[in-house]
């Protein structure tokens, strides 16, 4: 099975400023078919605690910070996301849940599918249960 990991954007340094860009099926294994985003989280929320059967998915922090906890079922992992030229893939199966949000921040999450909510698996047993079906 994949891992979650971190993705290195393409980064243009200028002196008026730095751009940076994404292009699916290439910079990112999958093709983007929502985008949506994560603002004005006030401080100590917690979002994003489930996981997805299908969608893959990759989250940058465009502005500010926080933390994506990772977890296969068996191991957990944190990423700080920090810096708008980093993207976190995280492939379908994962459990993810994202905290720590600095004021201000901006979290933009490229996803491989359209929303669906019998893609979501938001309880944490039941998806042990999924993952033991996996193996
Ligand atoms: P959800 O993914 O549950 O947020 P989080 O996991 O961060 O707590 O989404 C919150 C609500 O927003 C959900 O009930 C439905 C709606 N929503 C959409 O309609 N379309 C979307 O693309 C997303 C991500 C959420």
């Amino acid at each position: 099975m994949e891992k979650p990991k971190i993705i290195d954007l393409p980064k243009f340094e200028d002196p008026r400023g730095n751009l940076s860009f994404i292009e699916e099926n290439s910079h990112i294994p999958f093709k983007i078919e929502r985008t949506y985003w994560i603002y004005d989280v006030p401080g100590g929320q917690v979002r994003g605690g489930h996981a997805f059967k299908r969608q893959e998915e990759l989250i940058v922090a465009l502005s500010g910070s926080f933390d994506v906890t990772v977890d296969d079922g068996k191991a957990r992992e944190v990423f700080s996301l920090n810096r708008s030229y980093y993207g976190l893939y995280v492939p379908a199966g994962i459990w993810r849940q994202m905290q720590n949000f600095s004021t201000n921040s901006l979290a933009l999450v490229l996803s491989s599918t359209p929303y669906n909510e019998n893609d979501y698996i938001r309880v944490y047993d039941e998806y042990l249960e999924f993952r033991k079906k996996q193996l």
